[in-house]
């Protein structure tokens, strides 16, 4: 059971500053794909880094199976973890690589080459063993950082921007490489990342931070459908979340409903439920299975976003009414 098990975790880097990671608490199952997301600087790096070891937490505990793992060195710890910038020895070929932290712990030279050839078979790697990383494209070389994790076997994966650095087509690859390993492996795999497309594809469970802090811990579909707070609504989903202040569609609360919740009408007639306010088409944004029309409410200038599948025949300009449905609203405090 390699649980990751936080309680009440603080990071403070310097004395007087804000804590980089504030009384984090979290358990993190054996064999969860957990997705920690936020802005730059929330903290993620500082959390799993505290995992792996390489940072110590100024109070609280973490354990990993069970285990207190809090003051160990990382090489005490059951654990593997892939970079951004892969951190590959760059005098040393693929193979090499992928065996060095195997001979490093005296497993044996039969037991090193049989885990090599296999995790190098499984990533594609077998053609390239005997280069050295320059030799490699960016994607390449982000499956060799993950196979030199692999062959070690650890109980726990931790994965920081592993993919922030490749063009966007080799990202998506690698994000179905790194779900098909999970399925595989049945690892306990912490993964951190800015990018909430990621979180969301990627994550069992997806913790939203801001600030050091947990602002969220759920499933990516609750996360979306039932946003924890206004920070949250605003981070996940693109477009994010409308975000109606008070006044508009609840007296004293804000009320945020997602773009596909809302629908345009040509008339004030009703479509239901709900309520309806003239608009005024401010500007489209067609991506082809589907359209962004931004819109201004009369006479507010409250701007909304609606997302309509398919073309749009609306137009910049265009009168229109903006119907709210009562359902699929979040009520925030
Ligand atoms: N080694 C360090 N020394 C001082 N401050 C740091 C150090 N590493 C990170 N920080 C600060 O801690 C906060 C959290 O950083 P980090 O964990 O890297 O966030 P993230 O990975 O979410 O971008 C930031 O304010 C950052 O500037
Ligand atoms: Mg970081």
């Amino acid at each position: 059971m390699a649980e990751v098990v936080f309680e009440n975790v603080t990071k403070i880097y310097a004395k007087g500053e804000r804590p980089a990671v504030d009384s984090f608490s979290l358990t993190v199952r054996d064999g969860e794909f957990l997705v920690l997301v936020g802005p730059s600087g929330c903290g993620k790096s500082t959390t799993l880094r505290m995992v792996a070891g390489l940072e110590t937490p100024d109070s609280g505990r973490i354990s990993i199976a069970g285990a207190d793992v809090t003051r160990l060195p990382p090489k005490d710890r059951d654990i593997a973890m892939v970079f951004q910038n892969y951190a590959l020895y760059p005098h040393m070929t693929v193979r090499e690589n992928l065996s060095f932290a195997l001979k490093l712990r005296r497993v044996p030279k039969n037991e090193v080459r049989r885990r090599v050839e296999g995790v190098a078979e499984s990533l594609g790697l077998v053609p390239y063993m005997d280069r050295l990383p320059k030799a490699l494209s960016g994607g390449q070389r982000q499956r060799v950082a993950l196979g030199r994790a692999i062959v070690r076997e650890p109980s726990v994966f931790l994965f920081d921007e592993p993919l922030s650095n490749l063009d966007a087509k080799m990202r998506v690859e690698m994000r179905a490489e790194i779900i098909r390993l999970h399925n595989r492996l049945g690892a306990t795999m912490i993964y951190v990342t800015h990018d909430q497309v990621e979180a969301m594809t990627m994550g069992e469970r997806i913790v939203v931070m801001s600030g050091g802090r947990i602002r969220q811990a759920a499933p990516p579909m609750e996360i979306y459908s039932r946003p924890a707070d206004v920070f949250v609504a605003g981070f996940i989903g693109t477009p994010p979340m409308n975000l109606f202040p008070p006044g508009v569609l609840s007296p004293s609360k804000t009320v945020g409903i997602r773009p596909e919740n809302l629908s345009l009408l040509e008339s004030r007639g009703g479509d239901g439920d709900g309520d309806v306010f003239p608009a005024k088409v401010d500007f489209i944004e067609s991506l082809g299975s589907e359209t962004l029309v931004h819109v201004l409410l009369e006479p507010s200038g409250f701007r909304a976003i609606i997302r309509e599948s398919g073309f749009t025949r609306r137009r910049p300009g265009d009168k229109v009414f903006l119907f709210c449905g009562m359902a699929n609203r979040v009520v925030f405090d």
